[in-house]
Parts: C-alpha cells; sequence; structure tokens
C-alpha cells in the first residue's frame, strides 16, 4: 500500500467528474491514490473509467437488500475494506442512510449542481431556469444524513445567459466542477479543510462563506 491517501468514489452515471479526479492525479495536482470505485448501477460509465485505470470497482444492485440501510451498510463495510480514507461522491445518484454514514462524516465529499442551499435534489439547471435566476453553479459540500445539506466548502458561479436551455447549463456548468471537485478534494487530503463542530474548516478557522472557483484556483469569497 502507497503512503498516499486512499480514496474510493461512488458514481452511479457517465463517471466525467471521476474522469476529472482521475487526470488531476496524472497531471500532479492530486497526490492520492484511487482504491475504489463503486455504482449502484452495472451500466454505469464511471465503472468502465476505473477498469481502464486500474482501480478497483465494485457493484451492489439495491435489488439485492431488503432496504435502503441494510444496502448502505454493506456498501460502507466493503468501502471501509478497500482500505479507503475519504470517499467521493461524483454522482451518485442515492440517499444514503444516516446510521451508515455517521462514521465516516467528514471525510465524505459529494458534488452538486447548484449553488447550495439553492436547489436540492434533481434538475437543479431547470429549477434555476423556471427561477428566473441570473446566476447558477456547482458546490462541493461535506455529507451528511440531510440530502445535499452539509457544509457547503466551495462553489463555481455560471452566468445565466438569456436564451439558456437546461442543456446549454448542464454543458457550461461541467467544465466547472471538473475544476472544483479535485480542488477540494486536494485541500481535504492536505488536512487543510477540516470537519470540525458540524462545519467545515480551512486552516483551522471556519468557512463563513464557501470557496469560490476562479480562473487560478479556490479563493475566499470576496
Ligand atoms: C454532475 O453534474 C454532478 O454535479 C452530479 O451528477 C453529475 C454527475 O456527472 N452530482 P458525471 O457522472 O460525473 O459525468
Amino acid at each position: 500500500m502507497s503512503s498516499l491517501p486512499r480514496i474510493a468514489v461512488l458514481a452511479s452515471g457517465r463517471g466525467s467528474n471521476l474522469a476529472a479526479l482521475l487526470a488531476a492525479r496524472k497531471r500532479g495536482e492530486l497526490p492520492v491514490e484511487f482504491v475504489l470505485v463503486g455504482s449502484d448501477k452495472a451500466s454505469a460509465g464511471a465503472l468502465q473509467l476505473a477498469k481502464a485505470a486500474g482501480i478497483p470497482t465494485l457493484v451492489l444492485d439495491p435489488r439485492n437488500y431488503p432496504d435502503r440501510r441494510a444496502f448502505d451498510l454493506d456498501l460502507f463495510a466493503r468501502i471501509e475494506a478497500s482500505g479507503a480514507e475519504y470517499l467521493v461522491l461524483a454522482g451518485f445518484m442515492r440517499i444514503l442512510d444516516g446510521e451508515a454514514l455517521t462514521p465516516w462524516v467528514g471525510r465524505i465529499i459529494n458534488i452538486h449542481p447548484s449553488l447550495l442551499p439553492k436547489y436540492r435534489g434533481l434538475h437543479t439547471h431547470r429549477r434555476a431556469l423556471e427561477a428566473g435566476d441570473c446566476e447558477h453553479g456547482a458546490s462541493v459540500h461535506f455529507v451528511t444524513a440531510e440530502l445535499d445539506g452539509g457544509p457547503v466548502i466551495a462553489q463555481a458561479l455560471l452566468p445565466i445567459e438569456p436564451g439558456d436551455d437546461e442543456l446549454q447549463l448542464a454543458e457550461r456548468l461541467l467544465p466547472l466542477e471538473h475544476r472544483l471537485l479535485p480542488a477540494v478534494l486536494r485541500l481535504l487530503v492536505e488536512r487543510r479543510l477540516q470537519w470540525r463542530d458540524q462545519a467545515a474548516c480551512l486552516d483551522g478557522r471556519p468557512l463563513e462563506a464557501p470557496l469560490r472557483l476562479d480562473e487560478t484556483g479556490l479563493r475566499p469569497a470576496k
């Protein structure tokens, strides 16, 4: 086992955020070892990406479990067994059981395509458009039992242009997500970012507002 921080990733879909993490590692910007990529969908593109990168994969089908709790307890037992120290949710489309994730709180982050606390849950691009927002974005937050409700660590902002539709917004947001997630994971594994007293702390101080992604990286919000 290498001495690098060990990361597990869960993803249900195509895996472009996983690809961004792998690319950041390859460029030397994310000194971690990926020990597991897990999914609840055998068809997830993320699994193919992981296999191509030589990362162990895991598929658990929720239909084989009596309830959510049983699924999540097995999932987390396997993540634990992989040796992972941190867990990244990169498009994992399931609500997690509070008891199963309790031992991991402070070590799990999720990327969500909205400026949380706005638009938890699904269809975030559509909801931002329907609300007439002039700004949209993505957030990375610590995961707690509350859906998309844990402390927000960092956000990438995206102006909404006149005439934008859901697809255009999603397409313009994705490249920002791909910079945001590796940048936050790096802060976490460097232990600059920590979970303390139910809050996100950076360099020992509670974050008063989420960090912002700009052209050069993450900055404190002005
Ligand atoms: C991303 O938009 C992410 O913010 C959301 O799910 C999507 C996953 O996309 N949680 P991908 O599978 O990483 O391409």
